[in-house]
């Protein structure tokens, strides 16, 4: 297992051009299986899940052709498996997002129970659900989720009792083939969903709602596929001002929309920074000055988003002030706390509440990744500290940020990857 060694107290300065998303990249690569025509993707982002799925997906069969522009075409024609092998499901949670485009278009699917990052139970109930509720048989046995469909699947009124964003995309892609009319009330209204549905419809889908709370999917018989290109990485975007934030420097994200980020952007402008943002760019600027300290609650979009809560943890331990963080999303995110704790952080934990006083400086120490974005927030905090940070583990950030030391070396951070 890889490591980064970090020589700390850089003030990070500069631009950057933000990355496709990966949590629409995703959705949209198993959206693929869907189509009978070939599909092509733009702006995918060098990720280890975005390579995870490609996997899953040649597993299965398709056959994928990447060009030198890093569009990825896809031929489901090829399709020879309906069983995902579970080495690749266990790298991932989202490769259960297969389960509604395989049902739906080739009417069954064995798919083993997901992994993922380690940041609580993380059940798949509300997927489950939504299929049999589609008229899905489903059989649980030996870790393997069966389904399979007799006919096409039926449209239905699906109702969840938690807006889930992973439920909700394949709720969408398992309706989009099937007879007749899926309205899904209460569902998630994260922008990597109206992202799905644009690249949906592109593709030949009837689905309307995007955004809102009601979505409806008039089922079509086939899709033809085309063209897509996915959006920019909005939580990649956040990370970077983060980092300005933590090392009171001044970051200027490129190809980033701020209209997705509204929650994160309206507490780094209370940190008492200068934030400045066009259509496709956002700046923030400390001007040298240490953050002030903000308090954050996590929730489903529009609110601040629970994959930022990590970063913000950083920016809160170096902030003026107190400061109290909730996760409301995961039971068991907060784990970058004890690391953080060991470079001089002051937090006092109470169940998903972290009460956050700020200190002057964190110093660099030996620490430990242990899922995606608490591995992000290690490595801003080792940017900001004095001295050399460790931070083993590190394969984890390789899922979810791509080049993230070149980009951080553009913006003037010490980092070097060396083997365990
Ligand atoms: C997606 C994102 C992830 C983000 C999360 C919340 C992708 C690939 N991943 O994950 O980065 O942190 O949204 O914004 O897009 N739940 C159930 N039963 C289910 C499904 C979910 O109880 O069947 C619960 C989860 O345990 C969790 C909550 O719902 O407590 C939110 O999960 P969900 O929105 O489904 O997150 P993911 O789609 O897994």
């Amino acid at each position: 297992m890889e490591k980064l060694i970090i020589q700390g107290g850089t003030s990070l300065k500069g631009s950057l051009e933000i990355s496709g998303s990966k949590n629409s990249s995703l959705p949209i690569l198993a959206g693929m299986l869907l189509c009978e025509g070939k599909t092509t993707v733009a702006n995918l982002p060098h990720l280890q899940d975005v390579t995870t799925s490609l996997e899953l997906l040649g597993s299965l069969g398709v056959e994928l052709s990447i060009d030198e522009n890093r569009y990825v075409e896809a031929d489901t024609r090829t399709v020879h498996s309906l069983a995902t092998p579970p080495e690749l499901v266990g790298k991932m949670r989202a490769s259960i997002l297969v389960l509604g485009p395989m049902l739906s278009r080739f009417g069954e699917a064995t798919v083993s129970f997901p992994g993922g990052c380690a940041i609580g139970n993380r059940p798949i109930d509300l997927h489950i659900a939504g299929m049999e509720s589609l008229g899905a048989e489903i059989i649980i046995e030996d870790g393997f989720i069966k389904a399979s469909r007799k006919g096409r699947l039926r449209g239905a009124t699906i109702i969840l009792p938690f807006p889930s964003v992973g439920a909700t995309e394949n709720i969408i892609m398992a309706a989009t083939l099937a007879e007749g009319t899926t309205r899904i009330k209460n569902c998630a209204l994260e922008p990597e969903i109206i992202d799905l549905i644009k690249c949906l419809n592109a593709w030949g889908a009837n689905i309307s709602g995007a955004g809102t709370s009601s979505i409806v999917v008039q089922g079509v018989k086939k899709m033809d596929g085309g063209f897509f290109r996915v959006m920019s990485d909005r939580i990649e975007t956040a990370t970077y001002l983060a980092a300005a934030a933590a090392t009171s420097g001044k970051i200027r994200t490129m190809r980033a929309d701020p209209s997705n980020i509204s929650a994160v952007l309206e507490k780094f402008r209370k940190t008492g920074g200068d934030l400045t943002f066009g259509v496709d760019w956002i700046e923030l600027d400390m001007r040298g000055k240490r953050p002030k300290a903000v308090n954050i609650t996590t929730g489903p979009y529009p609110c601040f988003p629970t994959d930022m809560q990590a970063q913000f943890t950083v920016v809160n331990s170096l902030a003026i002030g107190i400061a109290q963080v909730t996760e409301t999303i995961f039971e068991n995110r907060l784990a970058q706390v004890q690391e953080l704790r060991c470079m001089g952080a002051k937090i006092a934990l109470n169940n998903n509440v972290a009460v956050i006083t700020g200190v002057p400086k964190l110093t660099g120490t030996h620490v430990m990744a242990s899922d995606l974005r608490a591995s992000a927030a290690l490595v801003i905090a080792g940017v900001a500290a004095e001295g050399e940070t460790t931070i083993d583990e590190i394969h984890h950030v390789d899922r979810g940020y791509e080049c993230f030391e070149e980009k951080l070396h553009q913006l003037g951070a010490k980092i070097t990857r060396l083997p365990s």
